[in-house]
């Protein structure tokens, strides 16, 4: 696991300068999945919102956030200082509203009491049982009624949906002039996705409600809960 995640990392450090150009040619929706991630959360735009942005990358769901919400602090978490570096200079504008902070997300301390917590296209990294421990992790430190949002590449709900997605996707990278093996071997070498279903059930086990698949294309997906209000259990019949 330390050999492939000190791939990712390598990997994003070099890709860090030419990421923002590429990715829409290799992510079928991604600027039309920005917007969404944006307008799935239902708070007043003037609101004051402490958020978490696990895997930031150049900070695109940063950008939307600070953007759309004039009032949100967000704390951007990455493990390449090259894609910080990258989202400080996209973000310097906002720059008094944004802390950008190298780590992991799977073994740092995600901090405390945040309204919302957004991921892209960065949770798939993980293996599943760790994954099931950040849905933990980021369901402990939300606050009552705080949202988890992620948008993320997916598997299908059986190996076959998979194969059919995936070459599906490998087309959409192949007709935007790039090399779907290239990109495709890389996916397969770093990438271990999760079925949409699988994680849907692991953020209800871990006490989200209201959780969903808001949006999908093919293998990926924009999906997450709403931590409850309050999580006092029901009153025993004692009363
Ligand atoms: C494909 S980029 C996504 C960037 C951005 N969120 C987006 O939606 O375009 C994935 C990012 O997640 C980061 N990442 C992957 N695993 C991580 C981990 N365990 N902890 C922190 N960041 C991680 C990578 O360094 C990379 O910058």
């Amino acid at each position: 696991m330390a050999k492939i995640k000190n791939k990712i990392k390598t990997d994003f450090e070099t890709f860090a300068f030419d990421y923002d150009g590429l990715i829409p040619k290799l992510i079928p929706h991604y600027r039309e999945q920005n917007q969404l991630m944006v307008d799935l959360i239902p708070r007043d735009r003037a609101t004051s919102l402490r958020v978490l942005d696990l895997g930031t990358g150049t900070g695109i769901l940063s950008y939307f956030i600070v953007k759309n919400f004039k009032n949100a602090e967000i704390l951007a978490l990455d493990l390449a200082k090259n894609m910080l570096e990258v989202a400080q200079k996209n973000l310097a504008e906002y720059s008094d509203r944004i802390t950008f902070q190298q780590g992991d997300f799977a073994e740092c301390a995600l901090g405390m009491s945040y309204d919302i917590i957004i991921s892209g296209l960065a949770i798939h990294h993980l293996e599943n049982p760790q994954k099931q421990k950040l849905f933990a992790s980021i369901f402990q430190v939300l606050k009552p009624g705080g949202i988890f949002l992620n948008r993320d590449i997916v598997l299908g709900a059986t190996p076959a949906l998979t194969q059919q997605y995936e070459q599906l996707w490998r087309d959409y990278i192949s007709s935007n002039g790039e090399d779907s093996d290239r990109w495709f071997n890389n996916y397969l070498e770093q990438d271990i996705p999760a079925s949409v279903e699988e994680q849907i059930q692991w953020l209800k086990e871990v006490g989200f409600v209201d959780v969903s698949c808001h949006w999908r294309y093919l293998n990926f997906a924009i999906f997450g809960g709403c931590k409850p209000n309050s999580t006092i259990k029901e009153p025993l019949s004692c009363f």
